[in-house]
């Protein structure tokens, strides 16, 4: 059992959701989709088809409950290792959100955005991805980011070759770069930092999503599937999140 849910046992702490005081920004690692599928004798493949049903469905309660930002772990920068299957099956499901994503957005009032390397994507992927981030650019309600080819130290060397080019160019003096100058260089600018960041299925570990973004971020990590999450174990870990003493490094 994970310490998180030890600690919900403790009746000194609250477990309600306090609806007004909601982190604005919560990242997922959507992890665990594969034991969930071995468990029932299914092809990881049906696992994933599972977790992206999850998606829609915790997106959707983000936005039912005023979330400003949610973002998701959807294949790293080092998924490229799974078998070609398997890859093809978690783009084959992107595809099929992309689809629906296109009126959803509007019906939805949700921007979508996507972090990581798109070059690496299929021609199709990428223009469907560009036509969505467009369509809901201007989209008021939850702004959901699909972190997509995505890996933290990967967007921090983006960043880093990035600037480098601007100070031979002699476009900035390097006495000028501080952490916000690097904060506008990652796909995350403009985006607050995440305030919690969920782990599901009992990995304790951080598989190098948002490496910088994560500096101050809280972490709650539970036992359960990524597939079987639901809203009430969100809650639950927003419950978590609202009974934390944030200190940010002061007493
Ligand atoms: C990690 O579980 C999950 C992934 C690498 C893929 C996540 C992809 C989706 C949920 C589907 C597409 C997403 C959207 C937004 C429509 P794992 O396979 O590593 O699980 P395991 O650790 O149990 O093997």
């Amino acid at each position: 059992m994970c310490e998180e849910m030890v600690f919900f046992k403790n009746k000194n702490r609250k477990t309600g959701v306090d609806k007004n005081n909601l982190p604005e920004h919560i990242a997922i690692i959507m992890d665990g989709n594969g034991r969930w599928a071995k468990k029932r004798g299914l092809p990881r493949t049906a696992g994933h088809a599972a977790g992206s049903e999850t998606f829609r469905k915790i997106a959707t309660y983000c936005n039912d409950i005023g979330i400003k930002y949610l973002s998701v772990y959807a294949f790293s920068t080092e998924n490229w290792k799974r078998p070609k299957e398997e890859v093809d099956a978690i783009m084959g499901l992107l595809e099929k959100y992309l689809i629906e994503a296109y009126d959803s957005v509007i019906k939805d009032n949700i921007r979508l955005t996507f972090w990581g390397e798109k070059a690496a994507l299929s021609e199709k992927l990428q223009a469907m991805i560009h036509e969505v981030e467009e369509r809901s650019r201007e989209m008021t309600g939850l702004h959901v980011n699909v972190c997509l080819n995505y890996g933290g130290r990967d967007e921090i060397a983006r960043a880093v070759k990035s600037i480098a080019k601007e100070v031979i160019s002699g476009k900035i003096n390097p006495e000028t770069i501080d952490e916000t100058f690097i904060s506008d260089r990652l796909y995350s600018a403009g985006t607050p930092d995440p305030e919690l960041i969920i782990r599901p299925s009992g990995e304790i570990r951080v598989s190098n999503f948002l490496l910088w973004q994560s500096a101050y971020s809280e972490y709650y990590f539970t036992d359960v599937l990524w597939p079987d999450f639901t809203s009430k174990v969100l809650d639950e870990a927003i419950a978590a999140f609202q009974n934390r003493n944030r200190r940010f490094g002061g007493v």
